[in-house]
C-alpha cells in the first residue's frame, strides 16, 4: 500500500480531484490517500495558506497529487505553488505535451515533447524586487548556479535516456543574458558531453518559440531555465489543444508533487464542467514516478480511447459532457 498526500485545492480543484480519484479507484492500484489542505481552502479552515500538517504529510509520504491553488492577490505571500517547490527543493518541472485525438489542436498527431524546466532559480527566486521611490525604475535579481544548471540538464538527459527519447534541446538566451544564461549554457554543454548516445542541440529562446509553432515535430526534450520554461510549456500546451490536457510534475530528491499546469479556473468553478484530463495525466506521471509505468500507460490509453470515441468530452474539447461523466467514460475503458 502506497500512501500519497492529496490536496483538493481551490476553484475547480475539488471537482477535478474527485473525478481523478474516481478513475484511480477504478484502477485498484492499492493507493491510500491522506487528504491535506493548502491555498484558500486551508486559509478558510485553518487560518493559514500552507498549514504545517500539510507540509508534514508531504514530507512523510514524499508524493503528493495536487489540484490548483488560488493565490490571493496582494499580501505577503507570493505563491503557495512557488513556496511548495522551494520548501521541498522540487528542482525539476517536467511538462509533457502530446497530441491527443479530437482536441482543438492545430497540429493533430504531430507533437510529442517534454519541457524540463528548472524550478528553483533564475528569475523566480523572489530576490531584489525593488521599485525606486519615484516609481520610475524597477529591478529584479536573477540567479543561476552551476549546481542548479547541472542537475536540471542531467535530469533532462537521464529522462531522455530512460524514456527512449533521442534529442535534448538546450534553450537559452546567452547572447544577451551573458552571465545567467551564459553559465546555464556552458554547464549544459559539459553535461551533454557525458551523454554521447543522446543528440543535443542549442537554441535561442525566441527562435525556439517560432520553431515550436512552425515545426513542433522536430522537438523531443527541451531543457531550460525557470522563466523560459514557464512560458514555453504553456506554448506547448496550446499546441496540443489547451490547458485541459497539460500535466506537470515537480520533482526533487526527497519529494515530488504532481499537478495540472492550469490554475483554479474561477470562471468555471462549481459548474462541474472542468476537464479532468490534465490532473489525470499528472496522476499518470505519478505512476511512472512510482515505477508503475504499465499502470500509467493503461490510464493514458483509456484517456486516448475516450477522446477517440468523443464520449462525454467536456465543453473545452467541444463536447457536451461534464467533469464526472467524462471521468466515468474514461474509467469504463481502463
Ligand atoms: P487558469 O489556468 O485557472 O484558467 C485559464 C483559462 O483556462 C480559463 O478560461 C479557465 O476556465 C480555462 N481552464 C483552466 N483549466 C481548465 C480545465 N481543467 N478545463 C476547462 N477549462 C480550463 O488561469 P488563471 O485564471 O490565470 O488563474 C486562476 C488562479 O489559479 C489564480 O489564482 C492563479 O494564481 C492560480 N494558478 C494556480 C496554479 C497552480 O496551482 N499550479 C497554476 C496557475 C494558476
Ligand atoms: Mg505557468
Amino acid at each position: 500500500m502506497t500512501t500519497i498526500t492529496v490536496i483538493r485545492g481551490d476553484g475547480i480543484g475539488p471537482e477535478i480531484m474527485d473525478a481523478t480519484l474516481h478513475v484511480l479507484d477504478a484502477m485498484r492500484l492499492g493507493l491510500s490517500y491522506e487528504f491535506a489542505d493548502a491555498g484558500l481552502a486551508a486559509l478558510e479552515r485553518h487560518g493559514e495558506l500552507l498549514p504545517a500538517a500539510t507540509l508534514e504529510s508531504i514530507r512523510r509520504n514524499r508524493i503528493a497529487l495536487k489540484s490548483p491553488l488560488t493565490t490571493p492577490v496582494g499580501g505577503g505571500f507570493s505563491s503557495i505553488n512557488v513556496e511548495l517547490r522551494k520548501r521541498f527543493d522540487l528542482y525539476a518541472n517536467v511538462r509533457p505535451a502530446r497530441s491527443f485525438p479530437n482536441t482543438k489542436a492545430r497540429f493533430p498527431g504531430k507533437v510529442d515533447l517534454v519541457t524540463v524546466r528548472e524550478n528553483t532559480e533564475g528569475a523566480y527566486i523572489g530576490e531584489g524586487q525593488e521599485v525606486s521611490a519615484d516609481g520610475e525604475t524597477a529591478v529584479l535579481t536573477q540567479k543561476v548556479t552551476r549546481k542548479g544548471s547541472e542537475r536540471i540538464v542531467r535530469y533532462a538527459f537521464e529522462l531522455a535516456r530512460s524514456t527512449g527519447r533521442r534529442k535534448v534541446t538546450v534553450v537559452h538566451k546567452a547572447n544577451i543574458l551573458k552571465s545567467t544564461s551564459g553559465l546555464f549554457l556552458k554547464t549544459a554543454r559539459e553535461v551533454a558531453a557525458q551523454y554521447p548516445d543522446i543528440a543535443c542541440d542549442e537554441m535561442i529562446v525566441d527562435a525556439c518559440c517560432m520553431k515550436l509553432v512552425m515545426q513542433p515535430e522536430q522537438f523531443d526534450v527541451l531543457v531550460t531555465t525557470n522563466l523560459f520554461g514557464d512560458i514555453i510549456s504553456d506554448l506547448c500546451a496550446g499546441l496540443v489543444g489547451g490547458l485541459g490536457l497539460a500535466p506537470g510534475a515537480n520533482i526533487g530528491a526527497d519529494a515530488a508533487i504532481f499537478e495540472a499546469v492550469h490554475g483554479s479556473a474561477p470562471d468555471i468553478a462549481g459548474k462541474g464542467i472542468a476537464n479532468p484530463c490534465a490532473l489525470l495525466l499528472a496522476a499518470g506521471q505519478m505512476l511512472d514516478h512510482l515505477g508503475r509505468s504499465d499502470e500509467a500507460e493503461r490510464l493514458r490509453s483509456a484517456i486516448v480511447a475516450t477522446l477517440e470515441a468523443k464520449d462525454a468530452l467536456t465543453p473545452d474539447l467541444g463536447g457536451e459532457g461534464n467533469t464526472l461523466s467524462f471521468a466515468r467514460a474514461i474509467a469504463s475503458r481502463l
